[in-house]
């Protein structure tokens, strides 16, 4: 029964990984505590993406360091990507980490904390080897011979999954399933075919008995996650375990994309998958997918996207940059046109599609020019949001070898900021255009009211309804809105009156960002985990503003 306290960095993957890692310790006893005092054993779920990642986990690392010194008994493991990427190197530098755990090797975690306890409490403490303390990929995962071993038993870590409250997120009612380990494009910059390894399928059986678990649990919302989504594609007879269970396998090469197909095979692409879970899984109401990759985008799965109503509309795809010398040092295998002609061509499908990715800023030798064409992309397109990072260089990268980071850090500065402001106007542009339409909202959070030094909440504008729940947000709305002197509809940013309130936020199904203003706390966390048709009266660069919340009265 011993505590465990585990932080996690990084992306929805590592969150999936950190839900299975605690699900699989949990049937083996131990119990999860949200103090790190209070913890026998600590495990931090890294993240190797940006430095700026790594250096927070390394603080995290120092902490539980100087705990150890002062003679806590604490078992402190690094897990996930920090942990692949740094390798052995880590416990060098730092001799307080008493385990490492790739991504790869999740399913070696129990083994790994239980030789570090039986140490830590053995009468004469014996050294372990690094092999009782390490379970890392290295170079393993992308030879052929030992992969299949080594995804079965991932295979069998996913399949093992406990689908209890915290598969579906609470009262969220929101889970992750993966359907891609890994990645084989290679761009320049990225770190994470390093230490996700290569790209490998799951069987589609167990994606599609995997979400009828979740949805029997209570899940609404299940988003599929690989790092290109649109990659998937599972070949059918080709690998069998033995006993008779189908395996994960290896991703094809990048020509399976370039042709549907042929009739009669028994091939599940991606949009035969996404069809396959609308169809099997009716109780899921939301499908999402994330991420996207630009290129191998076909119209089927634009066409599954259009057909079937319980699948997002909504495409995170990363364009990276707008400039084509720069993608072309990135090794997307994409040019700005064929970005902008794919972002049209999904248009033309689906004309609700929302559209959101990254973008980095700083990539070495970028010039005013190449960072002038990122500006155009995000002015043209209509980008939802973009996340925006500083190129940061990664040990093991190409992109580390082959160039010097020669943007000076207050230029990629600059250039985020720059860029920031204009995804801005282009995000308070795309919401405008939803203003008087009616969307179905899926709950998620509660935002609590801005508060007084007292703790009671500042109530200033007019707040209507202090008896049963109705806040009339309309003529909030409309009296910020003839303070606008610029003539622009109600900015819901600058609705002072509405941030004092308790808001229940929630998305649309192409991820746009809604509140809505409730008269008490209880009002707004009922809506947690409901999907409600509502009205969109006004929106700013970050959200939209909807009616007003159904009374719980
Ligand atoms: N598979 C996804 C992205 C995964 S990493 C895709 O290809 O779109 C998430 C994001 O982190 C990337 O889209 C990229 O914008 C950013 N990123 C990755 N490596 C980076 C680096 N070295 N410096 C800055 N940003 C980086
Ligand atoms: Fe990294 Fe590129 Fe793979 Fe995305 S597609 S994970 S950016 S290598
Ligand atoms: Fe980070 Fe690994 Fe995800 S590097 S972004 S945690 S795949």
């Amino acid at each position: 029964m011993h505590p465990v306290f585990l932080e996690t960095f990084g992306c929805q993957m590592n969150e999936l990984d950190s839900e299975l890692v605690r699900g699989q310790l949990t049937t083996l006893g131990y119990r999860f505590v949200n103090d790190p005092a209070d913890a026998r054993v600590v495990l931090f779920n890294t993240c190797s993406v940006r430095e700026q990642a790594e250096q927070k986990a390394y603080s995290r690392i120092g902490i539980v360091g100087k705990r150890k010194a002062a003679g806590e008994t604490i078992v402190l493991g690094v897990i996930g990507c920090m942990a692949e990427r740094d390798g052995v190197d880590l416990l060098r530098r730092h001799p307080q980490v008493d385990l490492l755990c790739g991504p790869a090797e999740l399913d070696r975690l129990p083994q790994l904390i239980d030789n570090a306890l039986r140490t830590q409490s053995a009468e004469n403490a014996m050294v372990l080897s690094q092999e009782e303390r390490t379970a890392l990929a290295g170079n393993r995962s992308r030879r052929s011979s030992t992969l299949a071993a080594a995804e079965d038993n991932l295979e069998t870590l996913d399949l093992s999954r406990a689908f209890d409250e915290q598969a579906m997120g609470g009262a969220r009612r929101s889970a992750q399933v993966r359907i891609t380990r890994g990645c084989n494009k290679f761009c320049t910059y990225c770190v994470v075919p390093a230490t996700r390894g290569a790209e490998i399928h799951r069987p589609p059986d167990h994606i599609v008995e995997e979400c009828r678990r979740l949805a029997d649990a209570g899940a609404l919302e299940v988003t599929l996650l690989g790092q290109t989504v649109n990659h998937y594609r599972y070949e059918h007879g080709l690998a069998l375990t033995v006993d008779g269970r189908q395996a994960a396998q290896v991703g094809p090469g990048l020509r399976a994309f370039r042709q549907s197909p042929p009739v009669g095979s028994r091939v599940t692409t991606f949009a035969q998958l996404l069809r396959r879970i609308h169809d099997e899984v009716p109780q899921i109401l939301r499908l999402r997918f994330v991420t996207s990759y630009p290129r191998d985008f076909g119209d089927d799965v634009l066409a599954v996207l259009r057909d079937c109503p319980r699948i997002c509309k909504y495409l995170h795809i990363p364009a990276q940059s707008g400039s084509d010398r720069i993608l072309k040092l990135m090794n997307r295998g994409y040019s700005r046109g064929e970005y902008v002609d794919f972002v049209q061509r999904a248009l033309a499908w689906v004309p609700d599609v929302c559209i959101a990715g990254d973008i980095i800023v700083g990539f070495p030798t970028e010039t005013d020019e190449d960072f002038e064409q990122t500006c155009s992309l995000v002015r043209e397109l209509p980008f939802k949001n973009n996340f925006i990072f500083k190129y940061s260089p990664r040990p093991g990268t190409v992109a580390i070898d082959r160039f010097t980071d020669d943007v000076p850090d207050a230029v990629k500065r600059l250039r985020n900021n720059t860029l920031l402001a204009i995804q801005s106007e282009t995000s308070r542009r795309v919401h405008a255009a939803w203003v008087g339409r009616t969307v179905d909202v899926f709950f998620s959070e509660v935002r609590a009211p801005r508060l007084r030094g007292d703790g009671t909440p500042e109530m200033r504008g007019k707040v209507a309804g202090s008896h049963g729940g109705v806040i009339e947000l309309p003529q909030l709305a409309a009296a910020h809105a003839s303070n606008d002197r610029t003539g622009r509809s109600p900015r819901a940013d600058g609705l002072d009156a509405v941030s004092t309130c308790w808001q229940a936020i929630g998305r649309t199904s192409g991820d746009l960002i809604c509140s809505a203003i409730a008269n008490d706390e209880a009002s707004a966390k009922e809506m947690a985990g409901k999907i409600e048709r509502m009205s969109i009266l006004a929106s700013g660069p970050l959200l939209l503003r909807l009616g007003t919340l159904p009374s719980r009265f």
